[in-house]
C-alpha cells in the first residue's frame, strides 16, 4: 500500500465514522457504531492501522501522523454524539418528573401607580356626584393660565420666576417667550383651573366637570413641594347655583374619599377667579386638613367666555392629589411618589 492510498483510506473512515456517531439516535445505535468503528480487536480503525505496516519506510511518519489526527477526530465524533444522547435524556427524565398537581409558577403582576389610582378613585366619586371628566392640555398660553382667569399682567401670579415658561428669554419679561400658534408665549399650566376656560369656552350651561391632572410651579423639592403634582378641578355652572351647594359638594366628596361623615369647613381666602374665595378644609381624625382652594366664579371669568353672570352662577374648586392620597395612606415624602422605587410603590 502506498502513501495516498493509505491516507484515502484514512479520509473517508474519518467521514463515514463521523456520520454514523451523528446519525446514533439512542444508545444502542451508538454502541453499535462505537464498535464499528473504535472496537479494540475488530474495529475498523484497528484494521486500517495494519495497512500503516504496508506503507514505504519512508513515508511513515507522515502516514502515521495522520493516523494518529483522524484517530482524536472520531473519538471526539463518538465524544460529541454521546453527550448529545445525554442531554436529550435529561430533558426527557425531566419532562416525565413535571407534576401537574403541583401550583404553578406565581406571575408578578405590575401594579398602578398610587397617583392614578388615586386619580381614578376621585373619578368614581365625583361621577357619582354627577361630575364627568374633562381634559386640557399641559402647555397653556397666558390667555388660559392667567388672563381668561381674572389674573391681569402685572399680578404677581404671572411672576416668569414663578412659572415654567418655555424659553429663558421669557423669564426677564413676560410675553417674550417662545411664542405660540396666535403668536403668545407658553408656559406649563400651574394649575387645572385653566381647564375651566377650556370647557366653558366650548359648552353652554350647564357645566359640571372636574380635571384631574399634572400642573407644574419652580418649587424646590422637599418632604411638601414637588415642581410637577397633581391637582383635580372641579366646575359646576347654572341658575342660582350657592355656596351652600360648593360646601356639599366637598363634604359629600370628602365623605367618600375618607370613607367617615367629615365636616367641611371654609376659611376666607383670595383667588382672583372667585369670589368670595375660600380655603376648604376637612376634618378627619381630630384634625382640620387643608385640602384645597373654592369658591364662586368671578363674573368676571364668566363674562370672558360669554356666559351672562346675571342668568349664570357656578363654583369651582382645585384640590392637590398627592395630598390626598398621602393623608389617606399616611406618607409623609412626596417625592416617594416620584422616587420609582419598587419598594414604595408595590405597596398600594
Ligand atoms: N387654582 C387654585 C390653586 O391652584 C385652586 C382653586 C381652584 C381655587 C378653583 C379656587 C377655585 O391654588
Amino acid at each position: 500500500m502506498n502513501l495516498p492510498q493509505f491516507l484515502a483510506e484514512l479520509e473517508s473512515l474519518s467521514t463515514e465514522a463521523s456520520a454514523s456517531f451523528g446519525a446514533a439516535a439512542d444508545a444502542a445505535a451508538l454502541e453499535a457504531a462505537r464498535i464499528e468503528f473504535l472496537g479494540a480487536a475488530n474495529g475498523r480503525l484497528k484494521s486500517t492501522q495494519k495497512g500503516l505496516g504496508a506503507v514505504a519506510k519512508e513515508d511513515k511518519p507522515a502516514a502515521g501522523k495522520r493516523f494518529n489526527q483522524v484517530k482524536s477526530e472520531i473519538e471526539a465524533a463518538f465524544v460529541a454524539a454521546q453527550e448529545r444522547l445525554n442531554s436529550v435524556g435529561a430533558t426527557k427524565k425531566e419532562a416525565r418528573q413535571f407534576d401537574p398537581t403541583l401550583p404553578g409558577d406565581r406571575l408578578w403582576l405590575g401594579r398602578l401607580h398610587p397617583i392614578t389610582q388615586t386619580i381614578e378613585e376621585l373619578k368614581d366619586i365625583m361621577a357619582r356626584l354627577g361630575f364627568s371628566p374633562a381634559d386640557g392640555p399641559e402647555i397653556e398660553d397666558e390667555y388660559h393660565n392667567f388672563e381668561a382667569l381674572n389674573i391681569p399682567a402685572e399680578h404677581p401670579a404671572r411672576d416668569p420666576l414663578d412659572n415654567f415658561y418655555l424659553s429663558a428669554a421669557a423669564k426677564q419679561e413676560p410675553g417674550v417667550g417662545r411664542q405660540g400658534s396666535a403668536g403668545r408665549p407658553l408656559l406649563l399650566r400651574s394649575q387645572t383651573s385653566t381647564v375651566q376656560i377650556r370647557v366653558m369656552e366650548k359648552t353652554q350651561p350647564p357645566v359640571r366637570i372636574i380635571s384631574l391632572g399634572r400642573v407644574y410651579r419652580p418649587d424646590a423639592a422637599d418632604a411638601t413641594h414637588y415642581p410637577m403634582f397633581h391637582q383635580m378641578e372641579g366646575l359646576l355652572i347654572d341658575r342660582q347655583v350657592t355656596m351652600a351647594d360648593l360646601k356639599s359638594v366637598l363634604r359629600m366628596f370628602a365623605t367618600s374619599y375618607l370613607g367617615e361623615d367629615v365636616h367641611v369647613r371654609f376659611r376666607p381666602s383670595f383667588f382672583p377667579f372667585t369670589e368670595p374665595s375660600v380655603e376648604a378644609d376637612m376634618h378627619w381624625h381630630d384634625r382640620w386638613i387643608e385640602f384645597g382652594g373654592a369658591g364662586m366664579v368671578d363674573p368676571n371669568v364668566l363674562r370672558a367666555v360669554g356666559y351672562d353672570p346675571e342668568v349664570f352662577s357656578g363654583f369651582a374648586f382645585g384640590l392637590g392629589i398627592e395630598r390626598l392620597c398621602m393623608r389617606r395612606h399616611g406618607i409623609t415624602d412626596i417625592r416617594e411618589f416620584y422616587r420609582n422605587d419598587v419598594r414604595f410603590l408595590s405597596q398600594f
